[in-house]
């Protein structure tokens, strides 16, 4: 495991947040431009666009924001996890767990108890994060299979009131 300085990104981090995001997913800026995106609106929180730095450098990154689950007229605030991104070279090494676990810690603080996500069914379960339709949530933005479809509950029975519809901002869709 390398162990790296998990802080929050600040304005002079962008240009590396970008590059992280771009090699991460394959030389596309398709996630890179999407974190641009999310940060220019109301739904960022800026505690939680995290960066993982190694000897000065930055190698990886983690953005949760916020989103709503809806409900007919109710409509519950929550955390959605996208993107995040280890570079290459670094990848399998326990940052991505390292920045992982920081940002749900301070969802935790920051009073935000359900996080979800559409990500590898194989990666997330060891943080928590379970299949969301059984759980009574619903994603109809993406058509996606219901395993990949997650929500990590941090605080016990905190579902149990929150049912309905996860809705993702506007910036998700370029
Ligand atoms: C996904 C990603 C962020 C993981 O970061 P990482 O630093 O490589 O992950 P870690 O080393 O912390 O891995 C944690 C655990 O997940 C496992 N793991 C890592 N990548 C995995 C993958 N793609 N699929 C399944 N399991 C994976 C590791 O074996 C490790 O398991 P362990 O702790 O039980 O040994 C990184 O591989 C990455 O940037 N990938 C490209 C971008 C991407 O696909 N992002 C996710 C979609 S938003």
């Amino acid at each position: 495991m390398t162990v790296v300085l998990i802080r929050t990104e600040n304005e002079r981090d962008y240009d590396q947040v970008y590059k992280v995001n771009y090699a991460a997913f394959g030389n596309r800026e398709d996630e890179a431009k999407l974190v641009e995106r999310i940060r220019a609106t109301p739904y960022f929180v800026p505690q939680l666009s995290l960066v993982a730095e190694l000897d000065g450098e930055i190698v990886g990154h983690l953005l949760l924001s916020r989103a709503e689950i809806v409900n007919g007229t109710e409509c519950h605030e929550v955390i959605v996890l996208a993107p995040i991104a280890v570079k290459p070279a670094h990848q399998k090494h326990g940052i991505g767990r390292q920045l992982i676990q920081e940002g749900l810690e301070r969802c935790r603080q920051l009073g935000y108890y359900v996080v979800l996500l559409i990500g590898h069914p194989s990666y997330y379960p060891k943080f928590g994060f379970k299949p969301a339709r059984p759980l009574g949530l619903e994603l109809k933005q993406f058509e996606v299979p219901d395993d990949v479809f997650m929500v990590c509950e941090l605080k016990d029975n905190e579902l149990l009131h929150i049912q309905g519809e996860l809705i993702y901002p506007v910036a998700f869709f370029g």
